[in-house]
């Protein structure tokens, strides 16, 4: 009898042809819509495995129901989705995607940190609207990337990824991680600070640690204050780690002086969401690792895990 998987959300054909030469599968038929609570909680009592997305809530109530499930595929890097505790603890095994989607999610912070400092969406629909009358001398400036100092905030794969893009634009680079990174710093040039002085000290503050109760609200209003007025804030890596109540509060009384912000702690996050009335805010629907290259290999890696796992093997991405 092939193991039984269940998919959580419709993926390219070549991708479930690979998990169906060894597996039983059954798949949630629509791209872009979750499957529903009710759905996962009924097919989870009798499958070996599980491919989802970060848009599912892999809790202890729902790994409670299941009764054969060995595996828990996550296709992202982040996991903050899993209770991997409780996942252990009932002898689950967990896996995630890391290392594929380094360079494409790095090269997406770069581009919303531009695209921030530039105003190029509002500059976009300025055109558009017809409001550009003429060349104006201080039209639509905004913060030179160049020579600035870049905070990144949590020195990962995908922050050194980042750290050697600023190179580039001639950037001097400031990090705060939980430890040194005394070769990352000789090889890129970069320089460890303490929390409070990356803060005061960068131009752009750029958010790349995983999402954690440690990190929950890492940026509140205190963070937000220590920042310079002409600050700019990135976070392509979770909501949950910006206070978004004091994000807006510092960005209406201009502590800061915009944010770029690619995840949100509801996502999607609700058209009516006091942030998305400010003029200095640019957002993006959490599209980090979205380039068609690396979604596949995201998805290829998931499938490996899954099946990786219910081959009796040690996934080469077990958490
Ligand atoms: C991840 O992999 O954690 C991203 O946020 C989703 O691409």
């Amino acid at each position: 009898m092939k193991p039984k998987v269940l998919i959580t959300r419709k993926l390219p054909d070549e991708i479930i042809s690979k998990i169906e030469r060894a597996c039983e599968v059954t798949m949630w038929e629509y791209s872009d819509t979750p499957i529903p609570r009710d759905v996962l909680e009924e097919k989870i009592v009798d499958i070996d495995g599980l491919f989802c997305m970060i848009s599912e809530t892999i809790d202890e109530g729902l790994l409670e129901k299941a009764q054969n499930l060995k595996v828990v595929s996550n296709m992202a890097v982040g996991y903050n989705n899993i209770d991997v505790e409780a996942a252990k603890r009932k002898g689950i095994m967990v896996t995630n995607t890391p290392g594929v989607l380094t360079e494409t999610t790095a090269d997406l912070t770069f581009a919303l940190l531009m695209a921030t400092a530039r105003r190029i969406p509002e500059a976009s629909e300025v055109l558009r609207s017809g409001e550009w009358k003429s060349w104006s001398p201080l039209g639509l400036t905004g913060q030179d990337i160049y020579g600035a100092t870049l905070g990144i905030i949590g020195m990962g794969r995908i922050g050194e990824a980042i750290a050697k893009r600023a190179k580039g634009f001639d950037m001097k680079v400031l990090y705060h991680n939980r430890n040194r990174k005394l070769e990352t710093e000789d090889r890129l040039g970069l320089q460890f600070v303490d929390f409070d002085s990356l803060l005061k000290e960068s131009d752009f503050v750029c958010v790349m640690t995983p999402y954690t109760p440690e990190t929950k609200n890492l940026i509140s209003y205190d963070q937000l204050k220590l920042m310079k007025n002409t600050a700019i804030l990135i976070n392509t890596a979770r909501g949950g780690i910006v206070n978004e109540k004091d994000l807006f509060d510092a960005l209406k009384n201009g502590e800061i002086w915009a944010a770029g912000l690619d995840v949100f702690e509801e996502e999607p996050v609700p058209r009516s969401h006091p942030l998305l009335t400010l003029p200095n805010l640019v957002t993006l629907p959490h599209i980090g690792s979205a380039s068609i290259a690396t979604r596949m290999k995201m998805a290829n890696v998931a499938a490996t895990n899954l099946l990786q796992a219910l081959q009796g093997e040690t996934p080469l991405n077990l958490i």
